[in-house]
């Protein structure tokens, strides 16, 4: 694969000068960057690119020519290089949904199971896709009085394996339904699911679009200065704009022209506001096998002694299952304007975002690890999502030991 990747950026640089000469030059850049605490990585997440993997003494970002140049010039760079590959979803990648085929499965689910489940659209995207919600329940018209779990994917356009999670799990819960599984039929009777699986449909169909995949991140906003894109995770309303986004509209991680400005950002923070039921929130990305909590605009722990336990009681709880590494968001680096900041910040929903497998980019095939590891991540995060979805009536119980209400 690598290989492969490699040629194709030689070709692409090659090619470029050709028909490229007065546009804005586009061309993502894969970057190993030095840095060796959590200090140094913020700061080059100041400088707009996207980190996706961080070791004890450098990081993997992507980013623009530009932020290249400039992160050359400070003496960072180990190496880099352009990011074109060959991949093909509807081949090799078959299994991984695109747009339609999300909404045909969501369809087929819906007509087969109407007795527990609702699909919605909670708003319309940039281009004018529809974002779709599955809603489980044993009885909808009771949904609302039962405590609520939310979970979405998809924010990040290349980071597919985060919409085939929410998907297949809420595929792998009516199965067990079906089935009389009588821990599911209880959960579903007593608790009210949401499942955003794509969030940001435009960004899934573009990276996709063609038959190669487009290392794409943002959603499809046009933006003023003829580039394309908002970082969704970093457009919500919480201490945005506070460190480790960008307001260069080229910038991977540009947080937009003010907070919610996006219609898919909106969306959420509307459906998730109507469902006051909801306490418990999982956001999942990929990739580098995480289990993060707020704060991730901080530095500092969340001041509330006992919502910070119950995140690293849980976050320590389902790592048992899937083996990931819980930490706090910001041990990272610091990133302003995503999902849970926001979820916890402004309605104490309990939130975590998952950074789905593999673990890194060279042996791991990082955002494109190909269709075969798909059943492995589902199944062993289906554990920690029904852990949420059983201590929604009060996760607080997970300090104290006391039994589940269901
Ligand atoms: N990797 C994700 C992103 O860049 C999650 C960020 C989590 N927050 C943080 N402060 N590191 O959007
Ligand atoms: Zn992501």
């Amino acid at each position: 694969m690598k290989k492969k990747v490699l040629a194709a950026g030689f070709a692409a640089l090659l090619i470029l000068p050709f028909h490229k000469a007065n546009t804005i030059d586009n061309t993502q850049f894969w970057m190993k960057i030095k840095a060796t605490d959590k200090f140094q990585r913020s700061l080059i997440a100041d400088m707009g690119v996207s980190i996706e993997a961080t070791r004890e003494d450098f990081i993997v970002a992507i980013g623009n020519l530009e932020e290249k140049n400039e992160i050359e010039k400070m003496g960072l760079l180990e190496t880099s290089f352009p990011l074109t590959s060959l991949h093909d979803f509807p081949t090799e990648d078959r299994e991984f949904h695109n747009f339609t085929e999300l909404s045909e499965a969501l369809e087929q689910m819906k007509n087969e199971n109407s007795d527990i489940l609702t699909v919605s659209s909670i708003g319309k995207t940039v281009e004018g896709r529809d974002i779709l919600a599955i809603r489980i329940s044993g009885d909808m018209n009771q949904a609302s009085q039962k405590p609520g779990t939310i979970f979405m994917g998809g924010h990040h356009s290349r980071e597919h394996l985060s919409v085939e999670m929410p998907l297949r799990f809420a595929q792998k819960l009516i199965a067990e339904y079906r089935k009389g599984n009588e821990r599911i039929v209880n959960l579903i009777n007593n608790r009210d699911i949401h499942i955003i699986p794509a969030v940001n449909p435009d960004g899934l169909e573009y990276d996709v679009a063609g038959g190669r995949y487009k290392y794409w991140r943002k959603n499809r906003s046009q933006n003023k200065n003829g580039t394309f894109g908002v970082d969704l995770n970093r457009n919500y309303g919480f201490g945005w704009g506070t460190g480790g986004s960008s307001t260069s509209p080229g910038s991977d991680v540009y947080m937009g022209p003010s907070p919610f400005s996006e219609p898919e950002t909106q969306a959420i923070k509307k459906y998730v506001e109507t469902h006051t039921n909801i306490s418990i929130l999982l956001s999942f990305h990929t990739f580098s096998e995480l289990i993060l909590y707020p704060w991730g605009h901080v530095y500092n722990p969340i001041s509330e002694a006992k919502d910070k336990a119950v995140h690293e009681t849980m976050a320590r709880t389902m790592a048992q299952w899937n083996r990931y590494t819980p930490q706090q968001s910001s041990e990272l680096y610091i990133a302003s304007g995503d999902t849970t900041d926001w979820s916890y910040g402004e309605h104490k929903i309990i939130s975590f975002t998952f950074e789905l497998d593999p673990a890194d980019s060279w042996s791991g095939g990082g955002f494109y690890p190909g269709q075969g590891v798909i059943p492995g991540v589902v199944e062993k995060n289906t554990e920690p999502c029904l852990y949420l979805i059983e201590h929604s009536d009060n996760p607080y119980r997970v300090l104290d030991k006391s039994p589940s209400q269901i």
